[in-house]
């Protein structure tokens, strides 16, 4: 079979890895991929923004099957359009992604199906959004609707911070703004619950805890994902009937009230307070870090949960996994998330110990005549598997004092909540 995987991250290398451990698959293309996916796939370069020379080339070289990785061509509904040419492809369609594309589909759905989600109101211009701001308790929680890398959320501690973050959504800092949402601040433990869905079936993909500030401590700015680890140390049984059945559940529900269902990875965010699950966000694909700290403990083969999400058989398949802790500290670009320099080489990549429990994906990199550049933010992602989060850390800690890239940093706090 000939596979393509679409994105250029640390989750995509993850997905590749996992897949090319497949005896069924026999190529993998990735659009566009990155160093690390050279060395297991074939890179395309190809705009996947443009679906028209995509599918082209999907149907050219007669691919099986399409992953999709990142959110933006599943909202501008690339799966949508793929499926009108008969290629088999994972992901959710245009409708169920605006789960993640539209805050406010995503509250109001919440608001319809009595989801647990933290009190909110929406508003249409800056002046009924200033008026709403003067009788809120701070922090409060300004949000930009549309998709906007993790960026358009504001946690302001008081009214000034709160006009500036409407003045700057309104005036288009992430693209046009026709409504903002503002929410009550929540005080809890923030999870990532993953699950898989084929349309009528779902089963549970694991849970991570990632660390979305830039400095130690959880501090400073918001970026993509500085690390994670899995399992959360939160779930237990109680907590998981409680997500399924007061979240995911009334989601499904009402997407099918909406005319549609939902297939692929589906990223529940919460907050737990005092043992309650509220939803802070969906996301319609798997997180990135918490993807590279999931899949190397999956034992399953991969492509045959893909195809059976694709299918509509996710009921027949049992999805195995290792009994292990994992670990993924993110080596970034010095500078990240603000400006960083591109083109720098990485030297000593080939010194780092590889192997079933410690691994190295590849995100924001570039191969040429067999150099690594680093050309992204969010460069390499360090990975291990271990009976216990101290020994991983312990393993990632040896790995990255080997690279020793003095180009770049990383946070030598991640999963500190498990560790201390
Ligand atoms: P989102 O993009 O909606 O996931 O928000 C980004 C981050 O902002 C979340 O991961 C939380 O850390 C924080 N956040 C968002 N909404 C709230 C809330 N209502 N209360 C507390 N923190 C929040
Ligand atoms: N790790 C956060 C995300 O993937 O959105």
């Amino acid at each position: 079979m000939k596979v393509g995987i679409i994105g250029s991250g640390g989750r995509e290398h993850a997905i590749c890895h996992s897949l090319k451990k497949s005896n069924k698959i026999d190529k993998i293309f990735c659009f566009p991929g990155n160093a690390g996916t050279s060395d297991l796939a074939e890179n395309v370069d190809i705009n996947f923004e443009n679906f028209e020379n995509l599918k082209n080339f999907i149907i050219k070289k007669q691919i099986d099957l399409i992953i999709v990785g990142p959110e933006k061509p599943l909202v501008e509904g690339i799966v949508d359009y793929l499926k009108k040419f008969k290629i088999k492809v994972f992901g959710p369609n245009k409708i169920a992604s605006k789960l993640e594309g539209s805050k406010i589909f995503t509250k109001q759905l919440c608001k319809k199906f009595n989801i647990p989600t933290a009190k909110f109101g929406i508003f249409e211009t800056k002046s009924e959004a200033k008026i709403f701001i003067k009788e809120m308790n701070y922090p409060t929680v300004v949000k930009a609707d549309n998709l906007a890398a993790g960026k358009g959320v504001y946690i302001c501690n008081n009214k000034l911070e709160a006009e500036i973050a409407i003045d700057e959504i309104f005036n288009g800092k992430f693209g046009k703004a026709k409504n903002i949402l503002i929410e009550e601040f929540l005080y809890g433990e923030e999870m990532s619950f993953f699950t898989i869905h084929d349309g009528k079936n779902f089963k549970n993909f694991g849970t991570a805890q990632d660390h979305k500030r830039v400095l130690e401590g959880d501090k400073g700015k918001n970026t993509g994902g500085m690390g994670a680890y899995s399992p959360s140390r939160l779930i237990d049984d109680t907590l998981e009937k409680k997500i399924i059945d007061k979240i995911i559940k009334p989601t499904l529900n009402g997407l099918s009230e909406n005319g549609t269902k939902f297939c692929g990875f589906l990223y529940t965010g919460l907050m737990i307070v005092e043992n309650e699950p509220f939803l802070i966000e969906y996301n319609v694909r798997m997180g990135d870090p918490e993807c590279q700290t999931i899949l190397p403990k999956l034992k399953t083969d991969l492509l045959d949960i893909f195809e059976a999400s694709c299918d509509g058989t996710l009921d027949k398949i049992n999805i195995e996994w290792i009994d292990k802790k994992s670990i993924c500290v993110v080596v970034c670009s010095n500078g990240y998330p603000e400006k960083y320099e591109t083109n720098i080489e990485i030297k000593g990549l080939d010194k780092v110990i590889q192997n079933e429990n410690n691994l190295l994906f590849h995100a924001g990199t570039i191969k040429k005549n067999d150099i690594v550049y680093a050309n992204g933010g969010r460069v390499l992602n360090f990975v291990s598997l271990a009976n216990d989060f101290v020994s991983a850390k312990k393993n990632i800690s040896y790995s990255l004092e080997t690279l020793n890239w003095s180009k770049g940093f990383f946070r030598k706090d991640i999963g500190y909540k498990v560790i201390n």
